[in-house]
Parts: structure tokens; sequence; C-alpha cells
């Protein structure tokens, strides 16, 4: 064979390999694998449930049902879907969301001890009388990594919620650096088949997600919250933002949270 010959040959080799992105399954099996958020009514509108190891974006004002809409599909996943689930916390202290989550008529307690449900507590700290600055025992991107890396590989994680990521880039001033961090653990999550929601905690008008940029990068989904008052009760909202690879319902659709979590109820 002339030189030509096994030079092309060897580089076919090379292509193949690199091009061989799912192994062992169709490609076709690998992008429609679903897994259901076991969210009432949520299904329903996204052809079954996320696609399995994409990584999607929940987005909302304050107040919207990020967290709770957060901590269910955790608790679903693990109690109803044999899938363990991993909520990292950048906000919120491990105390609270636990005091909230005994709203609900769900046995988390249970399910941490079976180590079904993990929590870790990334929330900030105060540094002196204005600044506030992410648990530096806890957390640098490095250690974030790691720690997730840890969860899902060595413990077995199906299922991450990280809460919220924006606190991320008011953080750190760099925003190109948190979206290439967030960039290389959706990567990482996806090789693992780890399903993962980032939340993102929008100002008064939820439907601008775009100013930080992660979704049109790395979100395979942007899922928004939102709610209106109306007297004295709030009139609570979901809406499919984008979704790819699904045909998924356009428009927004009703909400309620109750003892049993969130559900859309038309
Ligand atoms: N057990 C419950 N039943 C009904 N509503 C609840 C319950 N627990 C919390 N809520 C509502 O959920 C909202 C908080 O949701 P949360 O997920 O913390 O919001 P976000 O993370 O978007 O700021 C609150 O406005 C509260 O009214
Ligand atoms: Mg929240």
């Amino acid at each position: 064979m002339s030189r030509r010959g096994k030079r092309s040959e060897s580089l076919l080799d090379e292509l193949r390999k690199r091009t061989k992105v799912f192994e062992g399954e169709s490609v076709e099996e690998e992008l429609s694998e679903r897994t259901p958020t076991g969210i009432k009514g949520f299904d329903e509108l996204i052809q079954g449930g996320l696609i399995r190891g994409e990584t999607y974006i929940i987005s909302g004002v304050s107040g919207a049902g990020k967290s709770i809409f957060s901590l269910e599909f955790l608790y679903r996943g693990a109690s109803q879907f044999n899938e363990p689930g991993l909520y990292v916390t950048f906000e919120e202290t491990m105390q609270s969301l636990l005091r909230n989550g005994k709203n609900f008529d769900w046995n988390l307690a249970n399910l941490i001890d079976k180590k079904k449900l993990l929590i870790a507590d990334f929330t900030l700290m105060t540094l002196g009388d204005t600044a506030l600055t992410l648990n530096p025992e806890a957390f640098n991107l490095d250690g974030l990594y790691v720690t997730l890396e840890t969860a899902v590989k060595d413990l077995g994680i199906k299922r991450v919620v990280l809460d919220p990521v924006s606190v991320l880039f008011l953080q750190y001033p760099n925003v190109g650096v948190i979206r290439r961090e967030l960039n290389i653990i959706s990567s990482m999550l996806r090789k693992n088949k780890c399903t993962s929601i980032f939340v993102t905690e929008t100002g008064n008008d939820p439907t601008n997600i775009t100013r930080f940029g992660v979704e049109e990068y790395l979100a395979n989904g942007v899922i928004v919250l939102y709610w209106e008052a109306e007297d004295d009760k709030r009139n609570r909202y979901i809406e499919v933002f984008k979704m790819r690879g699904t045909a998924h319902h356009a428009g927004r659709r009703r909400i309620s949270i109750t003892n049993d979590g969130v559900s859309v109820i038309y």
C-alpha cells in the first residue's frame, strides 16, 4: 500500500472513532429517550418527559415556584423512577429548603437517609456589610465540578438541580468564564446521562432569560414560570419557551402549587 493509502486508511479509522458518538445504541434511540419529570400534567406537554442527559433552564421571577418545581423533579425521580438526585443550592440554605419541603406531603428525609436525594449547600456568605461571597470552604468552580462529578460517577446520581445559577453570574464579573464552566459541567452531565435543571432567576420581565446568555449556549430547553396578581390571589403559569427535539405545547398554561406539589391545571 502506498504511503498515501495508509494515511487515508488511518485517517478514516480516526474519523470513525470520532464520529461514533453514541456507542452501542442507535442515535434514534439515544435522542428520544425521555425521563418523566413526574410533575402532574407537565410531561404530557413535552412528549412524555425531558430528554435524558440534557440540560434545561427553569427561569422566572422570585416566588414563581422554580425551587419547588426543581425539588419536585428530584423527589419524583427518586421516589417514582429510581433516579437519585442532587440539589445544589446557591441561595436558599439547606435548612430553608428542607423546611419548605416539609410543607409538602413528601417524605424527603427518608430519601435523604437512603441517599436517593442529596442536597449540597453552596450558599453565599456575608462578607463585611455589603459584599457577599460564595462560601470559600465549600465553593469554587472547580469544587462545584468535582462535587457534581463525584455525585454522578460514584453515587449514581441521575438528576441534578443547580439553583440558581444566576448567582454565579452576579458573583463573578467574567460572564464568559461562568458560561464556559457551566458548559463543561453540562457536557459532563450529558456524558453520564444525568438530566439537569439550571435555575435562573429573572427580574420583573420573566421572558428576559437572555441576560446571561446561558440558554443559547447550553440548554436543550427553557421553561418559564411566572405569576400574575388578580385581586388577592396569584395566578401561576408555566410556559415551555423552547425545547429541542420536542413538539411541545406553545403558550402558557395555568399551574397550581398545593401540598402535593406543582400541577398543570389547564
Ligand atoms: N405547601 C404549599 N402550598 C401552596 N403553595 C406553596 C406551598 N409552599 C410554597 N408555596 C408557594 O410557592 C412559592 C415559592 O416558590 P419557590 O419555588 O420558592 O419560588 P422561587 O424559587 O421561584 O423563588 C411561594 O410563593 C409560596 O406561595
Ligand atoms: Mg428559589
